[in-house]
Order: C-alpha cells, then structure tokens, then sequence
C-alpha cells in the first residue's frame, strides 16, 4: 500500500478493532485541512476546513462505516440495515458491498438529495422509503434489528461508528500539532459531535494536545431540538441532512457541548444558504448545505464575540456539494446559448 492506508491502519492501536480482524476500507480519512483565506480575513481568526467530502462516498460517514461493516462482518452478520438522511445510507450501501453483504436502507420519502440516492441504486442496496421522516425511519431500524439482531444496525447508535469517527480530531490535532480553540460542526443525529469530543479527549489525556477545543455544534433552526433543549416533532429544513427532531446521541452532544464549554446554535436556511455560497465561490470548496452550516454558525459566533479574533478554528464540511446539484442549481437564470463566435465568448466575458 503507497500513501494513506485507510484510518483503521492508521490510527488502528487507538480504535475497538480485535486483533484478528480484517479491515473493510475504501481508504477512506486522511482528508485534507484547508486553510480558509477568505473567512480568515472575514473574522480574524485562523479559519481551516476539514473536508469530509472527499471521503471515498463523500462524507463523514465512511470514516464510522469502515469500523462498523469490519465489526459487522467479524460478528458474522450478513446482512446491514440503516436509517438515513443520504449520506449514511450511501456509506453502508458501498461498504457493505464491499464486505460481501446485503444492505437494506431506510429513508424518509422524498427528502433525500438525488446524488446520495444515486450512490445506493449504483451499490445495489435495498432502498426503502418510508412515510415519515428521519426519526420515524431511526425507530423503525432499531425495531426492526431488535427483532432480528442477524441483522446489523449501522447507524450512529452503533458504538463502533462513533469509534470510527473520532479519528478526524485525531488527524486535525496531528496535522496543526496541537487541538483547535474552536471545532464547528453541523449536528443532526450528533454522532459526529460525539466522536469528535471523544476524538480530543483521547488526544488531551494522552498528553498528544496541551488542551481540547470549545464545541460549537450547529442546527438548522427548524430542525434544532438541542437548542430549545427539547425534541422537535415536524423537522424542517432545506439542509436534508440535518432535518432531524430527536438526535439518538443527544446525551453525547450535551457532554461535548458542557465538558468544553460550547455551545449550541440554530443557523437558518437562508444563513446555511449563503454560508454554502460563500465557501463555494470564495474558497473554491463546495460542501452539500447541512456542511456550510458549520461555517454559518461559525461567522454568526464571530460576529458575537463568542469567537474572539485570531482563535484558531476548525469547520467540518461533513458532505460533497456534488450530492446535492439541485440545491446548487435552484434559482439559476436562463441563459441563452451563444453562437460559435470568439467575439461572443469576449462579450460574455465582459471584455471588448
Ligand atoms: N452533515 C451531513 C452532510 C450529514 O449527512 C449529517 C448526518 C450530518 C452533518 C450530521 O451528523 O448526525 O452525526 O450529527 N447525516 C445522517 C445520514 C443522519 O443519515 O446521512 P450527525
């Protein structure tokens, strides 16, 4: 193997993994920390980006899928089962395949991006929509695993996907040499910010980081139950991603938020908009919307002074913009096609 050997190799003394297991690995993690220029300028901080999208399915979740098939296949299980907003069901369903086993996914009827839906047709999964929302579809799986436990659950209430995740933070305090002050992530189910928080605490008692950073976990605000402090019955938000009323790690989240002294904060969909915007056309990184939220709660602290000029700060951007074309494309003009002419192309480009 040249290059990154897949986060279980990697960081392989530091996870739940039996010593007699095989990894099942797209070679996923080892992603890049941008520095972010533009939003360094904006806040006066020293922004950097962690890209989760170029993860081999294009989110975060191969980094606790890659963990939970390879616990999956070890505990002889054939078959997986997920609840999903599209990111975690692409996951499984390439995982899975991987592994040699059979996917089935849950997903709420017509509140999936098209890209993520696309990434489980192409990797065979058994695609079940369901009329309810993420919620709905979570406490179906649960059931439907509790009644046949030949059957994995491969959502974020498995503890080996929480293993999997936390090694982000390891990688960003590796890369920096030391924890952020702030970490900003979008938080739905709040597995991620439960990993992460893991992630750094490992790091800080083993004496690799002289501390960890403030959680700042971010919600859309028609889907954010950690914020009023109560479960929201009718989520709703352009970030499908995210549009979930009762996160299953709820617990997770609250500690991460409490022990580092965070906070959590709601984002609209017109702020998660025009974060997605900024950091696609000034930083050259197109993330999914529920990912720009990251970055909207982050300006939004800035701006509060809960961020205080030249902290250093981490944005997950949990999702590739890719998945998600229609959002991209919604609000487009019209554009008429010009003629095979360079004198049009000099036009269209402002020039005489
Ligand atoms: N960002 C993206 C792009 C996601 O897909 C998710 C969750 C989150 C953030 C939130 O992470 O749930 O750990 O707090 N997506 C899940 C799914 C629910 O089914 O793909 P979380």
């Amino acid at each position: 193997q040249v290059g990154w050997p897949g986060l279980i190799a990697a960081y392989r003394d530091r996870l739940a993994v039996g010593p007699d297991w095989t990894p099942v690995t797209l070679f996923e993690g080892g992603t890049p920390l941008i520095p972010a220029r533009h939003l360094g300028e904006l806040t006066g901080c020293e922004v950097y980006l962690k890209v989760e999208g170029l993860n081999p399915t294009g989110s975060f979740k191969d980094r606790g899928m890659t963990m939970a098939i390879t616990d999956s296949l070890a505990r002889g299980q054939r078959a997986v089962l997920c609840a999903s907003t599209g990111n975690t069901s692409a996951s499984a369903a390439a995982y899975a395949t991987r592994a040699g086993m059979t996917c089935a996914v849950l997903i709420p009827q017509g509140k999936i991006a098209m890209g993520k839906l696309a990434q489980a047709v192409m990797h065979g999964a058994r695609i079940i929509q369901i009329t309810g929302n993420f919620d709905d579809c979570l406490e179906l799986a649960r059931k439907t695993t509790a009644q046949y436990p030949e059957v994995g659950l491969v959502n974020s209430v498995n503890p080996a996907r929480i293993e999997g995740q936390k090694t982000a933070a390891f990688e960003i305090c590796d890369v920096l040499g030391r924890a952020p002050d702030v970490h900003a992530l979008p938080v739905g189910n709040a597995g991620n910010i439960t990993a992460y928080w893991r992630g750094y605490s490992e790091y800080f008692a083993d004496g690799l980081t002289g501390g960890r950073p403030r959680m700042l976990g971010v919600q859309a605000a028609g889907a954010a139950p950690l914020v009023h402090g109560a479960p929201v019955s009718d989520p709703e938000t352009i970030a499908t991603a995210i549009r979930i009323g009762a996160p299953a790690s709820w617990n997770g989240a609250v500690a991460a938020k409490e022990e580092s002294g965070g906070a959590f904060r709601a984002a609209t969909d017109a702020e998660i908009l025009a974060a997605y915007r900024l950091i696609a056309g000034t930083e050259g990184v197109f993330v999914e919307p529920a990912s720009a939220a990251s970055v909207a709660g982050m300006l939004a602290a800035c701006t509060e002074g809960w961020i205080e000029p030249g902290s250093t700060v981490v944005c997950t951007v949990t999702g590739n913009g890719l998945k998600d074309p229609d959002t991209a494309l919604s609000g487009m003009p019209e554009v008429e096609p010009l003629p095979v002419d360079p004198v049009a192309v000099a036009g269209a480009l402002g020039l005489d």
